[in-house]
């Protein structure tokens, strides 16, 4: 979306603002009713947002979220202080605000800006807060959970995930620290979630983990959980290479709008064999302050069955793997594990999983799924081309079509007539073929 566009729209929430603040103010408002009209929205606004959000009132708290994210100084109006008290006004809302000085609004200031001080109205713009968090599991607008015994409306009023990448683009992905001792980096991907070719079994796996980060806060705190359940979700990610799991992974992050950073075990296990525990302690520190998802990637290296794990470094191997094991199972956010084989993983940690999916290889419809996205669009298929029989044919994982698809391209790149033939394809099954150690 143009910046015009949201600019304009910004300076309309500055003009409801200053009418919202006059009204309410003001013993005698202007004989004129200025309620700020809100600008005739452009078509990419319309086309970028879901209808709920198109409205007015939507509109207004959908601006309001973003401020402090686009023009932070625009809610400075807010921390007006009572001349009478010394304070701000506790009907603006808004989070006491820690080192960054702009104005954070909560869902107090939201019903505020449309309501006022007006019963009823004040209800409505409620109302229409659960609406607007419920759209797509807060995936455009989220009320954050308000701090224990308090107001529902004294959350923070936020953008959620989706809202940020539409407007905001990359710019929305979270800056990178750098990992304490580089024992971890962070997992990204160009793809996105719809590109995810799974059953749907495996899919609802996965939104149950991006069900519990959006929740986890109102089952451990609001309803009292805490107590008896662990504050984090560890889930074992197992199947044969190629099937999407370090793709889910990365996925899952830009779902929940959290980095994941990927821990390299080779480093970890190098650096931190021999040393204390002070690397993995600080890593783990920081994945809590930092709300990353943690992914163990060919976690059989570590939670591997005892046995096979201690060879590698029997000298120290115990005392730390088990102060490892210890801070998985206390982390207080999501920790994925991937492995090959299910069987590699110790038992005594797999009773720990709060989830254990299992990524198949693809059937033919999913194969066929996987071609067909898989191939450009500036390639024109030959007539000889027959991509439902390629896909029943070969039994084979989307990473091995993936790379499949790399030799035949390359094929129609060196013969530059824009053409993908059937034998491209062959040969780039074939080779992957050869690779696996199978035959056509
Ligand atoms: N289920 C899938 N849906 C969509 N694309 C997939 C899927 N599986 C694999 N791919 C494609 O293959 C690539 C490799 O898959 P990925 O690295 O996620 O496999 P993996 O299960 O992590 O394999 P490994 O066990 O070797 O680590 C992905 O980046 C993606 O392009
Ligand atoms: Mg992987």
């Amino acid at each position: 979306m143009s910046s015009d566009q949201i600019d304009r729209e910004l300076a309309w929430l500055g003009r409801l603002w200053q009418w919202r603040l006059a009204e309410h103010f003001e013993a005698a408002p202007s004989a004129e009713p200025t309620d700020a009209p809100p600008p005739e929205p452009l078509p990419a606004l319309l086309a970028a947002l879901p209808a709920p959000l198109h409205g007015r009132d939507a509109r207004a708290l959908l601006w309001l979220a973003m401020a402090p994210w686009l023009q932070p100084a625009l809610l400075d109006m807010l921390f007006a202080r009572r001349s009478d008290t010394g304070r701000g006004f506790t009907e603006f809302g808004g989070l006491a605000h820690g080192e960054h000085g702009a104005f954070a609004p909560t869902g107090e200031t939201a019903c505020f800006l449309l309501g006022g001080m007006e019963g009823e109205q004040r209800l409505q713009a409620w109302r229409l807060l659960h609406t607007l968090t419920a759209l797509d599991q807060g995936a455009w607008l989220q009320l954050g959970a308000a701090p224990e015994g308090q107001a529902a409306l004294c959350g923070a009023w936020r953008p959620g995930p989706q809202l940020l990448r539409q407007l905001l683009g990359p710019l929305a992905e979270p800056v990178q620290a750098a990992p304490s001792a580089s024992l971890a980096h962070p997992l990204r991907t160009g793809l996105g979630w719809s590109d995810l070719v799974l059953p749907p079994m495996t899919l609802a796996q996965l939104e149950e983990i991006v069900l519990w980060r959006t929740h986890r806060q109102q089952l451990l705190v609001d309803w009292g959980l805490g107590r008896r359940l662990k504050p984090g979700y560890a889930a074992l990610f197992h199947g044969p290479p190629g099937t999407g799991k370090t793709l889910s992974a990365a996925l899952l992050g830009q779902r929940c709008a959290r980095p994941v950073m990927r821990v390299d075990l080779a480093a970890l296990v190098s650096k931190y064999i021999g040393e204390t525990e002070k690397n993995l302690a600080q890593l783990f520190d920081e994945a809590e302050r930092q709300d990353w998802i943690l992914f163990f990637d060919e976690a059989d290296a570590l939670f591997g069955k005892r046995s096979q794990v201690s060879d590698a470094h029997d000298r120290y191997a115990n005392q730390e793997i088990s102060y490892l094991l210890q801070r998985v199972e206390e982390f207080p956010g999501v920790v994925l594990l991937a492995s090959n084989l299910k069987g590699n993983i110790d038992d005594a940690f797999q009773r720990r999983f709060q989830s254990v999916v299992a990524f198949a290889l693809p059937r033919p419809a999913e194969r066929l799924r996987l071609w067909r996205e898989a191939l450009p669009a500036a390639l024109t298929p030959a007539p000889d081309v027959d991509l439902p029989a390629l896909a029943q044919r070969h039994e084979i994982a989307g990473g091995t079509i993936m790379n499949a698809v790399r030799v035949a391209c390359l094929r129609a790149a060196q013969r530059a007539d824009g053409l993908l033939r059937a034998a491209d394809l062959d040969e780039g099954v074939r080779r992957e073929l050869v690779k696996e150690g199978r035959s056509l």
